[in-house]
C-alpha cells in the first residue's frame, strides 16, 4: 500500500474543519470538536490493539485490513516479517546442510563455547569419545577427556601441533586431536582415529629394528673373514686384493648403517631422553674437540669454540655427544681444507642455543627442509664420496625431540651452513657458584 503523508494530513484537516463547521451550525463547537477528536483517538487505539493482537499471534497470518497510516504500518511490518521468515528458512537450510555433511564425516567434530563447555558434536565424535546426548551437553570437555596431557594441551592455547592419545573409551585405539579457534574464542575439536596409521608405523619401526639387529651377526662374521683375508692380502693376486679391500669398505659401511638404524629405532621408541642428568655442555664441546681433532687436523681446518654460558643442560650425555659430533663431523666433511668451523653455546631467558657453523660447500635451499629425513643426502654424488649413510641428521633431530628441542638450518650454497639446536628454558640449569678460596 502506498502511503502519502500529505493525504493523511489533508484527511485530518478536513475532519477538523468539518467538525468545526458542524459545531458552528449546531452552536456547540467545543462539544462537536471534542467528540470528533475522541472518535479519532478511539479509532487509533483500536488500530493499535489490532496491531498488538496480530503481532502476538505466533503463527504468521495476513495483516489486519486498514487504510492510511495504519494500513502502511501493517504492510511494512508484514514485509519485514516475510523477509525474516525467508532468512530463517535459508539459515535452517544451511545448518541442515552443515549437519548432514558433518554427519557423513568419519572424523569427529566437537564445538565448545569460550569456557570449554561442549555445545554440539557429530555422530563420529560420539563414537570416538563416547559422548552421550543430552547428558554431556554443557559439560566441560576436560571432565570427559580426563587424560592430563589433553588438559595441558587444551589449556596451552597453542594448537599448532596435533595431540595423539589413546581413546577414552578404548585404550587400544589411538586418537589425534586438533583444536582450532573460531568466532569469539570458541573452540572446535577435530578428532581423528589414527589407530591403523600407528600400527603401520609400529610395524615399520619393528621391522627396521629387527632387520638391523638380525644383520649384525652375519656382518660381523663377514667382516671378520674379510679382515683375515686382507691381513694376508700379499699372498693374493692384485685383482683379488682390490676386491677384498672394496668388500671390506662396503661391509664397514653396512656396519655403520646398521648401527645408525639401531640408534634411530631406539630413539624413536622413546619420547623423552632417558638417564637424564645434568650435562656440562662446555665439557661436552671440549670432549668433541679432542675426539675429532685428528679428523679436523687432517683437512687443516680450524675449530673455534665460543662459550657464552656455564649453564648446564638437563639431558642424556651420550645422546647430546652424538648430536653435536654428528653436526661437527658434517661441518668438517662438507667443508674444504683450510676452512673454519665454529661451535657456540649460549643461553638466555628463552632457552639454550648450541650451534655449529662452517664456511663449507653449503646446501641448496630446496634440500634444507628434507635434510633430517632418513637417508636424505643433499648432493648424492659428493655425500657418497664421503661415505655418509644419510642418517646422521635424522638421529640429531630425534635426539633433539627427546630433549624438547628443535633443529634450525640456515645455509647458502657455496658459502657455508649454520646448524642451530634450540633447547627450552626448562632444560637449563645454572651451576651453583663455588666460593673462592682465599
Ligand atoms: N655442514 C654441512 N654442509 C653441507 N651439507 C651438509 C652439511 N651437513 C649435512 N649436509 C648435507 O645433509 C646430508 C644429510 O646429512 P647427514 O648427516 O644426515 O648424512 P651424511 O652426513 O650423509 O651421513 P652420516 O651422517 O649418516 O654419516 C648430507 O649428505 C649433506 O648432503
Ligand atoms: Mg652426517
Amino acid at each position: 500500500m502506498n502511503f502519502n503523508p500529505t493525504t493523511e494530513l489533508r484527511h485530518l484537516a478536513i475532519l477538523l474543519l468539518g467538525s468545526l463547521f458542524l459545531g458552528w451550525l449546531l452552536n456547540a463547537v467545543s462539544l462537536v470538536v471534542a467528540i470528533t477528536l475522541g472518535g479519532y483517538i478511539f479509532w487509533n487505539l483500536r488500530q493499535l490493539f489490532r496491531l498488538y493482537d496480530w503481532l502476538k499471534n505466533t503463527s504468521p497470518t495476513d495483516p489486519p485490513n486498514s487504510h492510511g497510516l495504519w494500513g502502511a504500518v501493517f504492510d511494512e511490518i508484514y514485509k519485514l516479517q516475510q523477509h525474516q521468515l525467508k532468512y530463517r528458512a535459508r539459515l535452517k537450510r544451511v545448518i541442515k546442510r552443515f549437519r548432514d555433511s558433518t554427519y557423513a564425516l568419519k572424523d569427529g567434530f566437537v564445538m565448545l563455547d569460550r569456557e570449554g563447555n561442549i555445545e554440539w558434536w557429530n555422530p563420529a565424535a560420539e563414537k570416538l569419545l563416547g559422548l552421550v546426548s543430552p547428558a554431556d551437553v554443557n559439560q566441560l570437555i576436560t571432565n570427559l577427556i580426563r587424560d592430563p596431557s589433553f588438559k595441558d594441551y587444551f589449556e596451552q592455547d597453542n594448537y599448532e601441533k596435533a595431540l595423539e592419545l589413546p581413546a577414552p573409551i578404548n585404550e587400544k585405539m589411538t586418537l589425534q586431536y586438533q583444536i582450532a579457534f573460531f568466532g569469539k574464542q570458541e573452540r572446535l575439536i577435530i578428532v581423528r582415529d589414527i589407530t591403523d596409521l600407528k600400527k603401520l608405523e609400529q610395524v615399520r619401526t619393528d621391522f627396521v629394528a629387527n632387520m638391523s639387529h638380525e644383520l649384525r651377526t652375519p656382518l660381523t662374521v663377514l667382516n671378520g673373514y674379510l679382515e683375515t683375508l686382507s691381513d694376508n692380502s700379499d699372498q693374493m693376486e692384485p685383482m683379488w686384493q682390490r676386491a677384498v679391500a672394496s668388500m671390506r669398505q662396503q661391509t664397514e659401511r653396512m656396519k655403520l648403517l646398521v648401527k645408525d638404524l639401531l640408534i634411530l629405532s631406539k630413539l624413536e621408541t622413546r619420547t623423552t631422553a632417558v638417564n637424564s642428568g645434568l650435562v656440562n655442555v662446555n665439557a661436552l664441546i671440549s670432549r668433541i674437540h679432542k675426539d675429532l681433532k685428528p679428523m679436523i687436523d687432517e683437512k687443516n681446518q680450524s675449530l673455534l669454540i665460543h662459550s657464552e654460558s656455564d649453564d648446564q643442560l638437563l639431558g642424556n650425555n651420550e645422546e647430546l655427544y652424538s648430536l653435536l659430533s654428528n653436526l661437527v663431523v658434517n661441518a668438517s666433511k662438507y667443508s674444504p681444507p683450510n676452512s673454519r668451523i665454529e661451535i657456540k653455546w649460549g643461553t638466555n631467558t628463552t632457552g639454550g642455543t648450541l650451534s655449529v657453523k662452517d664456511n663449507g660447500i653449503g646446501i641448496d635451499r630446496k634440500d634444507i627442509p628434507r635434510l633430517t629425513e632418513r637417508f636424505y643426502r643433499a648432493d648424492k654424488g659428493r655425500s657418497g664420496d664421503s661415505g655418509g649413510t644419510g642418517l646422521g641428521l635424522a638421529i640429531a633431530k630425534h635426539i633433539l625431540i627427546n630433549h624438547d628441542g628443535r633443529l634450525e638450518i640456515e645455509s647458502t650454497l657455496g658459502s657455508g651452513s649454520l646448524f642451530t639446536c634450540k633447547f627450552p628454558f626448562h632444560r637449563l640449569q645454572t651451576p651453583p657458584q663455588t666460593a673462592a678460596i682465599s
